[in-house]
This record gives structure tokens, sequence and C-alpha cells, in this order.
């Protein structure tokens, strides 16, 4: 297969050679001039095309596709994954609140991970029902426990269990090693488990790992699945039979190419769990984030200005670091295209926001055709901790969101108001 055979790996294109760009069928343009910018819009088609990737590579065992919410927590979106079929991951009561508001059908499939619950955020997913609680130390395990018995109502616990496996990953996304906070060193969780077993209130459910996120290769996932399987032998032979393996999320996508084969890329991540789940008969859950949304998503950005500074050229947008922070934080490339290419000679420019920081930028020296303000822009790649690591820095208000689905866009949140901003404030 050529390159060009490979599948877009964005519903964002131009609908005739050398247009405007689409989502879909839908012009970015019109959205801009309905909407306001910065917009974000997202694709429901591909959010569900990947889903389905998932749900058809796992198709040959019992599975559980938990999103996670983190990634894009608007409502319309889980309610789109929760009516497909999806569970979510969620890692505060916020989240849970968001999936009981968006999905309440889907709280049979809710796993709650996390390194800091609160006594009253387990009482209240006790209370609404979730599948499992992924533990991270003893200490949290002592207060479900409690909790559960407080409120007579069985817990299903998985302990997250750390493998020390490296997974190669911007080390702020990086989790799976010792040196981290996250999960119980894997060698104390068969003294864990034993400890537990005959406690009432707690039910050992499942078991649960997640080495990092964006990982491109599929092999880490596959290793930290397979100490993981061992360790569930290990438990069935001391009498303890968990019913899940939770893999986590993590798996990466290309933020630079075109064309990427997310299929294959899904086919491959599969068969590295697979194999190494070895005779496993209970239900494999995974928690992907980044791989559903993150390429269903741009924001879209005017440009307000394009100033010259000695033999810089800075082309100020009127999106900012505070509604993506993703460059800013972990130097993550997101590829920029004009909404509308104009001719004339690519030049390299800075793309930056009006934000008073020298780290509010998009992207450094970035050969981009040529911009002027009132142009339009759009930021791919964005669907995923984009709005959802969006703040209020510099008393902006953050940006509407709209959904496409098929040839129809819908607003699924409202640009904020100042109103909305000063509410919680007094005098
Ligand atoms: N499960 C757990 C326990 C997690 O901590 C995470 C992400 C996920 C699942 C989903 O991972 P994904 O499939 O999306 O990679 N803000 C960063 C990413 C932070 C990921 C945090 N945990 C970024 O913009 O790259």
């Amino acid at each position: 297969m050529t390159k060009s055979d490979l599948p877009l790996s964005r519903p964002f294109a131009a609908v005739e050679p050398g247009g405007a760009l689409h989502c879909g069928k839908v012009s970015l343009e019109s959205l801009a001039r309905r909407h306001g910018t910065p917009l974000y819009v997202y694709s429901a088609d591909q959010i569900l095309e990947r889903l389905g990737l998932f749900q058809r590579a796992l198709n040959g065992r019992e599975h559980l596709i938990c999103y996670a919410v983190k990634a894009n927590s608007a409502l319309a979106i889980l309610k789109l994954l929760g009516t497909h079929g999806a569970g979510f991951d969620i890692v505060s009561g916020g989240e849970l609140e968001r999936v009981l508001a968006a999905a309440p059908e889907a709280v049979g499939r809710v796993v709650f991970s996390g390194v800091g619950k609160t006594a009253a955020e387990m009482d209240r997913a006790l209370e609404a029902g979730i599948l499992q609680f992924n533990v991270e130390s003893e200490g949290e395990l002592e207060l479900l426990a409690a909790r559960a018995r407080k409120l007579k109502r069985v817990a299903r616990f998985a302990l997250r269990v750390n493998p020390d496996v490296f997974a190669d990953t911007h080390p702020y996304i990086s989790t799976g090693l010792r040196e981290h906070k996250f999960g119980i060193d894997i060698r104390r969780a068969l003294d864990i488990y034993k400890r537990v077993a005959n406690n009432r209130w707690l039910e050992a459910y499942g078991i649960s790992v997640h080495i990092g996120s964006q990982i491109r290769s599929a092999e880490p996932f596959g290793a930290a699945v397979e100490r993981v399987s061992k360790l569930v032998q290990q438990l069935r032979r001391a009498g303890i039979e968990l019913r899940v393996i939770d893999a986590g999320g993590g798996l990466g996508i290309d933020y630079h190419a075109t064309h990427f084969d997310a299929a294959a890329k899904v086919a491959e991540y599969a068969a590295a769990l697979e194999t190494s789940l070895g005779g496993f008969g209970g239900t494999l859950l995974i928690e992907p984030g980044r791989f559903l949304v993150a390429q269903a998503g741009a924001l879209v950005s005017r440009v307000v200005n394009v100033k010259r500074n000695g033999r810089k050229t800075f082309v100020i947008t009127d999106a900012a670091m505070n509604d993506l922070i993703r460059p800013a934080l972990y130097q993550a490339h997101h590829e920029i295209v004009p909404v509308r290419p104009q001719a004339g000679r690519a030049q390299a420019v800075d793309i930056v926001g009006p934000v008073c920081e020298s780290g509010d930028f998009f992207a450094r020296d970035r050969k981009l055709a040529p911009l002027a303000p009132g142009d339009l822009v759009a930021l791919l790649d964005a669907g995923a901790y984009g709005m959802a690591q969006s703040s209020n820095y510099n008393t902006r208000m953050r940006p509407a969101e709209v959904l496409v689905e098929g040839n129809k866009a819908r607003l699924i949140r409202r640009r904020e108001t100042m109103a909305d901003l000063l509410a919680p404030e007094m005098l």
C-alpha cells in the first residue's frame, strides 16, 4: 500500500481540490461565521469509526472499552460513546457526574481510576453502582473497605499495579515505572489481594495497569499485560479468581502524518494484548482516550495580526495556550493548516496566541502558506486534551464546541460569557 492509499488520519479535508477545509461535508468557514472563534469542531463519525476499530479488534473475546473521560469530557461525546456501547474510565467525582448526566445507563460500565479518591467520591460511586474501583494504594483500599461497609455495598476492586515497564513517551505522561506516583508495586499485589480476601465488603474483581499515554509501539503494552497475566495465574493458584484484566489506555496517534493507518495500529495493539493474556478467560478491559477522539477534533482560530520582529514573523491567532496547552506543556506538535489556502510562497512563521507568556505558542519556525489578519487556521488533532485542559487564564472565555454528525453540525457547548466567568466571585 502506498502512502496515498492509506486512509486520511483526520476528517478535516477540502471537499474540492484546492478548496477550503471542511469537517466531513460541513464548511469550517461557515461554522466559524456562525459560532465565532476560537472554536472546537469534532467529527462524531470519526469517533465512532475509532470505537468500532477497537470493538472489532477485540471481538474474539469478552471485552469492555472504557473511554477515558479526561481526554474530552463533553457531555455530547460521552453520550455518543455510551450509546454505542462504550464504558467509561473516570478519575474524579466530577467525571462521574458527567457520565451520570450524559449516559446514566452506562454507569455499570464505569471504572474509577486515580491516586486520590476521597471518601465522598467513593460513596457517590458506590451508590451509583459503578463496575470497578482501580485502587492505587493500600491506604485507599482501606478507605474503600470502610466506605463500602458504611454504605452496605460491596466494592468491586482492581489493584492498579505498577509493572515497572518503560514506555517511550513524554516524561510528564509516562506512568509505569516504580519512580512514578501511580499504582502499587506489582511485587506487593499478591499479598494485598490475599490479605483482604475475607473482607465481605471488598470483592477482588480485577487487576489494572496503565503505563502512560501517547505510546506509539504495541510492545510495552504487551510487556505490561504479560506481567499482569502471570500475577493473575498466581492469584488463581491462591484461590482468588479475577474477572477483569484492565490494560489501561495510552495507545498513541501520529501527530505529524497526513495518512495513518489507525486500523492497522489497533490490530497490532490488540494482537499484543491477546498474546500476553495467555489463557485468561475473563474480560479484557481497555481505557483508550486519545486514540478515540484526538484526530476527530480541530481547533479553528482566526488570525488577529501578523507581526514582524527583525527576521521573525509572528502569526497571532485568537486561540491561545489557555485553549490548547499541549504545545506549551509537552512541546507537543500539532499540524496547523490554513482553512482557505492562499497562493504564494510558504514562509517560516511562529504561530502564537495573545496570552502574556513566551510559552504561548502553537508552533515555531513552521513553514506555512501566506496568512493575513482575518484568515482562519485549523489546529489539527486537538480533540483529546484540548478543551479538557483549557482554562480561563488571562480572563479568556473558553471556546464553543461543535459536533459534526454526517452533514449536520450542532453546537454542543456555547462559548463562555463574561457573566459565566464572574459568577462565582464576590466583592
Ligand atoms: N487510563 C488512565 C489510568 C490514564 O491515566 C489515562 C491518561 C488514560 C487511561 C487514557 O490515556 P490515553 O489513551 O488518552 O493516552 N494531557 C496529556 C495526556 C495525559 C494522559 C493522562 N492519563 C496529553 O495531552 O498528551
